[in-house]
């Protein structure tokens, strides 16, 4: 968490995009050889749907499945025949996500696909309106190198963990600070345009040109 604890969970209680049921369920439940930590959070996934609400997407591609919770609050904004397409590399995670995505209205919307996302991507050839990058960060630069040219026009693209434990403005960085920090300074050389939202890890919004 990078913010303040209290304003956090200030910022918790005035959310008005209701939070529905079954993502409750999937946050309260605890999940075997499953780090909830690697989850996005109440606020992360709100902000998710709100995006996806806004832009009203077509398809939407997610790297780092985990249980589906974030694949499921992207789900809300897609158009009626919109689909989600899902990759994780992990048997047990994609196990979880396809029992919790198939109790929900958005189980034919939403396709997990099994196996590494280096592999997988380069197979695909749709257009994508949203992108989410949530997997291994030592690959962040090779996903989005992977993913700009894949992205439609006004397309969106969000990166996850992009203030590391808000490590990222130490001088002394780690392995994996040097690895995100250097995947943030790269991004300037592409025909986009970003914020980055301090919500949980950080958030990497941008939108290509
Ligand atoms: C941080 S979790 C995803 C969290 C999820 N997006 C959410 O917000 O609830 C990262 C996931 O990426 C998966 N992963 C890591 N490396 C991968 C790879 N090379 N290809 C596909 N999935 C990968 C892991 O198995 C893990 O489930």
């Amino acid at each position: 968490m990078i913010i303040n604890k209290e304003l956090y969970k200030y910022i918790q209680k005035i959310i008005y995009n209701k939070e529905p049921n079954y993502l409750k369920n999937i946050r309260k439940k605890g999940y075997k050889n499953i780090n909830k930590k690697d989850m996005s959070d109440l606020v992360q996934g709100r902000f998710l749907s709100l995006i996806s609400k806004i832009k009203r997407p077509k398809n939407i591609l997610e790297i780092g499945t985990l249980i589906g919770y974030s694949s499921l609050c992207l789900s809300e904004g897609l158009k009626k025949k919109g689909v989600l397409i899902t990759i994780d590399n992990n048997k047990n995670s994609i196990k979880h996500a396809k029992k919790n995505i198939n109790k929900t209205k958005y189980k034919n919307n939403i396709r997990i696909i099994y196996g590494n996302a280096l592999e997988i991507i380069p197979k695909l050839k749709i257009k994508f309106d949203i992108v989410f990058i949530d997997a291994d960060k030592k690959n962040y630069l090779n996903y989005f190198n992977l993913i700009i040219n894949r992205i439609s026009k006004n397309g969106i693209i969000i990166i996850d963990n992009v203030l590391w434990k808000g490590l990222i403005i130490n001088k002394k960085k780690d392995k994996f600070t040097k690895i995100i920090d250097n995947f943030n300074k790269k991004l300037k050389k592409y025909n986009i345009e970003n914020i980055i939202i301090p919500i949980r890890d950080g958030l990497n919004l941008i939108i290509k040109n």
